[in-house]
């Protein structure tokens, strides 16, 4: 017998996502391993237990699903008691918010699970295909843009009509990681005339090459703003004076404004005033991609649709789960292609090189290893 992998349903508020596919299921079967699927996983995404079935897998309860896993997949990190029964040594692949979730990690060591958290996959080349955070941002950035579009009583491109013009949305994006580059382009092709900003100095040619206008602050020290491994680090009060300044003034001009700053690690920065909320235009939008990680937007509340000064501001709770069939597949994928890159023929299991596997592996032998949760 190959090893046995163990799809959860997941039990978070609001998860309609699942960890694994009928095509990923097939893939791991043909590696050789035994998959369970836990009855009802696919159920928010779209996929019927009897998909599982016909892709080889064993549709059962948590219990006998859980009962000798040596690999337990999900999207968000169960609750350690839903999963005691889990073996000593088993390991879990998910999402598991390390910061945000220090006791559950407490739990999972104490239990001898073996955690790994996918989204400290380190961002090198050869993970990219393993690199949740990617894949997931990148439909939020899409959703972002449909959400604003969806809450704005206007239309976004410009239209002739016999009646007369309606005009292009203006729409600004902050933040251009992967998601802010999606929104970008998901914007252009509604027709929105687009500009974006960010800290990283790097992303002015990817904003012009999707063509948008990048707004930034010139000539203020120390506006790389690039840390390690291409995330953001925090600004200078100098930078931040002068962004907020320059901010002030192009947002007053814009209909839609998207957030999407994320410093790993800390609190997401501060990027919208309530006051620059109150220089918009009435009926303007803004969706806070950022709103669960402390928020950019001042007012903005997890999980709820707000007006302030009349304008709305979206802040959506795990915008990834509003695209569940897509982001499930490429979570999906993800997780098929970090562990079949580790497959051992002879042992018919992956092995994890020290590279990645340290980076991502949390507990061990009952104990928590991660550096970034030791210091
Ligand atoms: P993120 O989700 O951590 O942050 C989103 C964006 O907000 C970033 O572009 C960041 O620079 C920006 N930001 C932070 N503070 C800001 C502020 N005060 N004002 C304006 N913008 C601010 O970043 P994400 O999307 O995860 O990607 C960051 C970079 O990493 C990208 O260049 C991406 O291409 C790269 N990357 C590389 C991977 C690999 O090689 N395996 C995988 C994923 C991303």
């Amino acid at each position: 017998m190959g090893v046995k992998i163990a799809v959860l349903r997941e039990q978070a508020e609001g998860e309609r996502r699942v960890s694994a596919t009928p095509e990923t299921v097939k893939k791991f079967i043909g590696l050789g391993a035994e998959l369970a699927v836990e009855a009802g996983a696919g159920a928010t995404a779209s996929i019927a237990d009897q998909a599982y079935a016909d892709a080889g897998a064993t549709v059962a309860d948590r219990a006998s699903v859980l009962a000798d896993a040596d690999i337990i997949l999900g999207v968000q990190g169960p609750e350690p008691a839903s999963i005691a029964s889990a073996k000593s040594g088993a390991w879990l692949a998910a999402g598991l918010n390390p910061f945000g979730e220090r006791a559950r990690v407490d739990a999972y060591a104490a239990a001898g699970i073996e955690a790994l958290a996918m989204e400290f996959m380190p961002r090198i080349t050869r993970a990219q295909s393993m690199d949740i955070l990617s894949s997931q941002s990148n439909l939020s950035g899409y959703k972002a843009v449909l959400d604003a579009a969806g809450e704005y009583g206007r239309a976004f491109p410009m239209m002739m009509t016999a009646a007369g013009t309606v005009s292009a949305a203006r729409v600004f994006i902050m933040g251009v990681g992967v998601a802010g580059l999606q929104a970008i382009a998901t914007a252009r092709r509604l027709g929105a005339q687009v500009s974006a900003t960010d800290v990283r100095s790097a992303t002015k040619e990817q904003i012009l090459s999707l063509g948008a206008k990048p707004i930034f602050v010139e000539s203020v020290k120390g506006i790389e703003g690039e840390g390690s491994g291409g995330y953001a680090t925090e600004m200078s009060e100098e930078y931040q004076k002068a962004q907020a300044e320059l901010v002030s003034s192009h947002i007053a001009k814009q209909d839609i404004v998207i957030t999407t700053a994320l410093i790993p690690g800390r609190p997401a920065p501060r990027l919208i005033s309530d006051a620059q909320i109150a220089s918009m235009r009435s009926g303007s939008v803004i969706v806070d991609l950022a709103v669960e990680s402390g928020g950019n937007v001042e007012g903005a509340v997890a999980g709820e649709v707000i007006e302030r000064h009349g304008v709305k501001i979206v802040g959506h709770r795990n915008v990834p789960s509003r695209l569940a069939a897509d982001t499930s597949a490429l979570f999906a994928r993800n997780l098929f292609n970090f562990l079949s890159a580790f497959w051992d023929k002879d042992k018919g299991a992956p092995v994890l090189d020290a590279e990645i596997g340290d980076a991502i592996r949390l507990t061990q032998g009952g104990k928590v290893v991660n550096p970034r949760l030791l210091t």
